[in-house]
């Protein structure tokens, strides 16, 4: 068993599951946060993220070895601390702000030879520019000489069953040999393999570049879907056939845009670095955001040409939506496509119906209804329109029922269906 004192500052879909598995592993752990409503419910066993069931919280709670706590000085003489902090965009530009606040927090609590790793996503750079000097001014130590610090992205992949914390290989970095060699060996008590990165900028950009890939290869898919539907083709069909080249093809589809904390955020973290250091755009980056930020408009452009050949007009049609998520069996409705989807229905003047089981009390305009996605509710509306492939929605019998579906995830099939 593991032994040692860690604290993972921010105990959110990144910093939860690293709790949870390092008191597994056998450390002493405080999950510190600043927000004391989720200190709270995690004190009670009362999980919010999705992955980390409440019986497994509840387990971690009964060895009184995990400790939630908003309280800083819980901090106190830490062996290893984590970092997994939020890093949003503000107004389209990087906000390290909250990694700067938890450097200011955990700084004083710094001790000779502990070990601080940053796993938030961020540009590159940022360990050595933002955390090193925040933690050296608290402390008066060097980072390298006298305390280890290294970068280690989080790849978690929220609702997939496959790949998880433990057994999806974790990149770790450090700013000297010392500190890499820290970083390393506490990773290997949590998780299955671990990979050597040479530098924290190239560490820092590696997730950068598995995001921007995959935000580029998602409008792709998107921009082929849009071409292809004007000239008759369907796109699914093509992508399929493209899928069966065994070597140096992987298929990625289209849809209503993309959401989420990572996908629409971290490539715009690269490119404003670029602009900011070297003075030009990251053109990639610029041409992806042009086109899936374009995507919830296009949706809502093939409902209305829809609607316009059955002789409706949107204006006053009743409208069941399936999914406020961004993206299936996930109750995650941050920066989702369907936030602007359904603005612009009700701008249209749609009467509009939301199912979405996953998603609990969301801050939605008055004018949208939240329904169960009930093969009655399919039958009273003008269409539907599918937007979230959530398992729970019976999209046999909702297609059977619906008089138009307009389906973006390619799930549904029948004569009244339609995909994007
Ligand atoms: N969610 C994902 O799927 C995912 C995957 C890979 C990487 N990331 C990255 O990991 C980081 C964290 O993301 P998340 O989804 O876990 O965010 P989150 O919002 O779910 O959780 C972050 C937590 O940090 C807390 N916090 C804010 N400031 C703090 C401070 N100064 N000290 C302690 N706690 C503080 C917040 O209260 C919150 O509970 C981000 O950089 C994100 O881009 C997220």
């Amino acid at each position: 068993m593991a032994a040692g004192k860690l604290v993972v500052l921010g105990q959110g879909y990144v910093g939860l599951p690293l709790a949870m598995r390092a008191t597994e592993a056998g450390y002493d752990v405080v999950g510190f946060d600043v927000d004391k409503d989720r200190v709270e419910r995690l004190c009670a066993g009362d999980s919010f993220i999705e992955d980390i069931a409440s019986d497994r919280l509840a387990a971690a709670l009964a060895t009184a070895r995990y400790h939630p706590s908003a309280d800083v000085s819980a901090c106190e003489g830490f062996d290893v601390a984590v970092i997994t902090v939020p890093t949003p965009l503000r107004e389209g530009l990087p906000d390290v702000s909250y990694i700067e606040e938890a450097c200011e927090l955990l700084g004083p609590y710094l001790t000779r030879d502990c070990c601080v790793v940053l796993e938030s996503t961020t540009y590159p750079g940022t360990t050595t520019e933002v955390v090193a000097p925040i933690l050296e001014r608290h402390s008066g130590f060097m980072a390298g000489a006298d305390f280890r610090l290294g970068y280690s992205p989080e790849r978690i992949d929220p609702g997939n069953t496959i790949w998880q914390f433990q057994n999806t290989p974790k990149l770790v970095s450090g700013v000297d040999a010392a500190s890499l060699v820290a970083v390393r060996e506490f990773y290997e008590t949590v998780v299955d393999n671990v990979v050597e990165v040479a530098g924290t900028a190239e560490c820092e950009l590696a997730k950068l570049v598995e995001n921007t890939f995959r935000h580029v290869n998602i409008a792709l898919a998107n921009e082929l879907a849009m071409v292809a539907d004007e000239l008759g083709i369907d796109i699914w069909e093509s992508i399929r056939a493209a899928s069966t080249k065994p070597h140096g093809f992987m298929p990625f589809y289209p849809g209503p845009g993309v959401g989420g904390h990572c996908i629409p955020v971290d490539p715009s973290f690269l490119s404003w670095r670029v602009r900011r250091r070297l003075g030009y755009a990251f053109r990639f980056v610029e041409i992806a955001n042009d086109v899936n930020d374009h995507m919830p408009d296009y949706v809502v452009r093939r409902l209305s040409l829809a609607f316009n050949k059955r002789a409706l007009a949107l204006n006053g049609a009743r409208v069941l939506v399936l999914g406020l998520a961004y993206k299936a069996n996930s109750g995650d409705a941050r920066q989702s496509p369907a936030v602007p989807v359904i603005e612009h229905l009700l701008e249209l003047g749609v009467v509009v119906r939301l199912a979405d089981p996953h998603v609990g009390p969301a801050p939605l305009d008055d004018r949208v209804t939240r329904v169960e996605a009930t093969v009655e509710e399919a039958r009273a509306a003008d269409g539907v329109l599918l937007l979230t492939d959530h398992d729970a929605f019976d999209l046999a019998a909702i297609a059977s029922e619906a008089r138009y579906l307009l389906d973006t995830r390619h799930r549904a099939s029948g004569p009244t269906v339609e995909h994007l």
